[in-house]
């Protein structure tokens, strides 16, 4: 979706605001030399993140060590513990780049982001399991179902079925699962409850969008999140992934690609070349992990709304802006989430109306028209980033592994509702690769909406899995 072209003018609009303006301008804006520089120093720490000795990105090797053909077949279950809901899927891959997915959501409840007992967490996703099993198969299964756990955390894997989450990411806060293997957490709530499902594939999001759109698209070079969190999964050879020497099992020969994790989120938490300005520091300062998670804190849904919050904070203190207006909801943190800006951004009218609406409703402020033209003009920046740097990482792949062509597989909320978000991506990667074509699927490299990666991505990675055990490999 195209944001509406912004038709109400400016003219009207205090010079104190047009100041404030032209400083966030300043401050929000990715120049095209800027990205240039970011993808550099993206493209030494990928290299740094696959090394003996690591770095800031985890890069964590994922076993996935197959290319989908797109002949894989039979019925399994997926889920995907990601943001916001709990996906439970049965994907029934046809074996002729074809599936069938029928799935049903839960909601989340938010407090369990960051309740104090993992138990709790691994007890729902098992009780939710159950009544979908219950609802799928009334008379019963004869043997364990196999199931692909999408769980969009950095995980380290020492083999497919298993993940030791590193940290928690994207505001949760759990404690007791850190440093442990968070299939087992849930195959001990689901034997409690007599559940017949047997884990047999631990999944990152971007690994299964991945490997989901090789499934249909054998044009497809990476899988990439724009959600409530961003990262990206592309194959690496496994010679060039030094840091798993003399911990490969004789079935995997260094001519093997594997799909690597990159947990690109984490780029630059050393603070090197992003461009951060102070409502930035202050998000990091504030969240559960300080010092982590630095480019996804600029650039993921999560904290679109929070950065610009806190400038409407920082304004109001500064006697700006609401005045003589109760901010308490606006002092809370978190309370706006993507879709506040997504919604500004789409209003059409010229004294934003529905602006003017959803302030009211969701914030109990009621802002002047220069008001709103100031918070209109402040989303689109923010917007605008997110998606420049975004696709640093992208381009920062695609020249790591001499990708000149090719698809990125994209999803995650951001990407599919956030206005202009897909034009801004496509055109801030032209701007760092230089290309002339007018439209934006005539691009070299173009960003297109993935294959369901957590259902079908976590199907057909099961599916390999087994065909792999099968033939009697690792
Ligand atoms: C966060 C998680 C990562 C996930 C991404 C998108 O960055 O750490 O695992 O892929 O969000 O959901």
């Amino acid at each position: 979706k195209k944001p509406p072209a912004r038709k109400g003018s400016m003219a009207d609009v205090p010079k104190e605001f047009l100041e404030k303006i032209a400083e966030l301008e300043k401050e929000f804006s990715v120049s095209t030399e800027q990205l240039k520089a970011i993808t550099k120093h993206f493209i030494s720490e990928l290299d740094k993140g696959l090394s003996k000795q690591g770095g800031n990105i985890p890069m964590i090797p994922t076993w996935v060590v197959d290319y989908p053909t797109g002949k894989e077949s039979g019925d399994y279950l997926a889920i995907d513990l990601g943001g916001t809901n709990l996906r439970v899927v049965l994907v029934k891959l046809g074996g002729d780049r074809t599936f069938d997915t029928t799935q049903s959501k839960y909601k989340l409840p938010s407090a369990l982001r960051t309740t104090k007992n993992p138990d709790e967490l691994f007890g729902f996703i098992a009780d939710s399991l159950k009544s979908f099993v219950d609802e799928q198969f009334p008379e019963g299964v004869s043997a364990a179902l196999p199931l692909g756990f999408t769980f969009s955390f950095p995980a380290s894997q020492t083999k497919i079925n298993q993940g030791i989450l590193q940290r928690w990411t994207k505001g949760f806060d759990i404690p007791n699962v850190e440093g442990h293997d968070v299939v087992e957490l849930l195959q001990k709530q689901l034997k409690t409850r007599n559940i017949p499902i047997e884990v047999v594939a631990l999944v990152n999001d971007t690994t299964g969008t991945l490997v989901a759109s090789l499934y249909t698209d054998g044009e497809t070079k990476m899988g990439v999140i724009f959600g409530t969190g961003v990262n990206g999964a592309y194959y690496e050879q496994v010679s060039d992934i030094s840091k798993l020497e003399g911990k490969l099992a004789d079935d995997i020969p260094s001519s093997f690609p594997m799909a690597i994790n990159c947990e690109y989120g984490s780029f630059d938490n050393e603070n090197a070349v992003l461009p951060r300005t102070k409502y930035d520091l202050q998000i990091d300062a504030e969240s559960p992990r300080p010092n982590q998670q630095a480019y996804e804190k600029m650039s993921s849904g999560y904290y679109l709304g929070e950065v610009i919050r806190l400038v409407l904070v920082d304004y109001h203190k500064q006697g700006l802006i609401f005045k003589d207006q109760d901010v308490t909801k606006l002092n809370t943190p978190y309370i706006m989430d993507t879709s506040f800006p997504a919604r500004v951004e789409e209003d059409p009218f010229e004294n934003l109306e529905n602006t003017d609406e959803l302030l009211q409703k969701e914030l109990g402020i009621n802002a002047t028209v220069q008001e709103r033209k100031l918070i209109r003009r402040l989303c689109e920046l923010v917007g605008l980033r997110a998606a420049r740097l975004g696709v640093c990482a992208i381009s920062a792949i695609c020249q790591k592994r001499g990708y000149e062509a090719g698809h990125i597989a994209a999803d995650g909320s951001v990407f599919k509702l956030y206005p202009g978000f897909q034009e801004n991506a496509a055109e801030a990667l032209r701007d760092i690769y230089g290309w002339t074509p007018a439209k934006k699927e005539d691009y070299p490299i173009t960003i297109i909406a993935a294959e369901d990666g957590s259902g079908v991505g976590a199907a057909v990675i099961a599916a390999l899995t087994q065909k792999r055990l099968a033939a009697g490999k690792s």
